[in-house]
């Protein structure tokens, strides 16, 4: 059970992911890869980080940068029911992401400590999210489900909800993304694609995320 409040788990949520301006989306194929990883991206300014379970390194992946990278602030992402996220919290994770919002994940998350980011795409996902006290949502897939035109429209009936899109976000788009109202950051795999994760181009990670975040100016 919990012994946060859902505003509470909001308020925790909020404080991590609107300072963060992007949230780079890391999938991990091997587990020696996350820490060189997780400090490529802490060196470029890059701090928290979704580290998604869609790999099967990834769980011991996210333990080892808990572990052993201090300045990262870990999330775990690809959260998709009630075990994930209770794996989620037994690895430390500070946050969890996940795609969709389904009744039995959010039923779980609404009794956790560890916050959660419900993913959404239409209005009654909103709604569903809304009810059981979540307002800080994810966006996906952002450009392929309506991208900017769609969250503006989801303003008008929910102007008190808060996102961050991902799904085709990148270089070319973030900072206009990052300029809609209802945006609190931007979330995506484009500062660590897999092929430089691969051939371990740590610097070109660093960099990239240098270059990133000196265009995306604090609001
Ligand atoms: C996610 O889970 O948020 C997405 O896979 C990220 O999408 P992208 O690879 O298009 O950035």
């Amino acid at each position: 059970m919990t012994g946060l409040s859902a505003s509470e788990r909001q308020a925790a949520l909020e404080k991590i992911l609107t300072p963060a301006r992007i949230v780079p989306v890391l999938t991990i194929d091997r587990v020696e890869d996350g820490v060189p990883l997780a400090r490529a991206l802490v060196a470029g300014g890059v701090k928290v980080l979704e580290v998604t379970f869609r790999t099967e390194a990834g769980a011991a992946a996210a333990k080892a940068i808990i572990a052993e990278v201090p300045e990262a602030v870990v999330g775990i992402g690809t959260v998709l029911n009630a075990d994930d996220l209770e794996r989620a919290k037994a690895l430390g994770a500070r946050f969890a992401v996940s795609p969709g919002a389904t009744p039995e994940l959010l039923n779980a998350a609404a009794t956790s400590d560890l916050p959660l980011l419900p993913g959404v795409a239409t209005a009654s996902e909103v709604m569903q999210s809304l009810a059981k006290g979540f307002s800080l949502l994810k966006f996906f897939p952002a450009e392929q489900a309506g991208a900017i035109p769609m969250l503006r429209a989801l303003a008008g009936p929910f102007p008190n909800t808060r996102f961050c899109p991902t799904g085709g976000i990148g270089a070319a788009n973030a900072a206009m993304w990052l300029a809609e109202p209802n945006v609190m950051c931007v979330g995506g795999s484009w500062l660590c694609p897999a092929s430089d994760i691969k051939a371990a181009n740590w610097e070109v990670i660093t960099g990239r995320c240098i270059d990133a975040m000196k265009h995306l100016r604090r609001r």
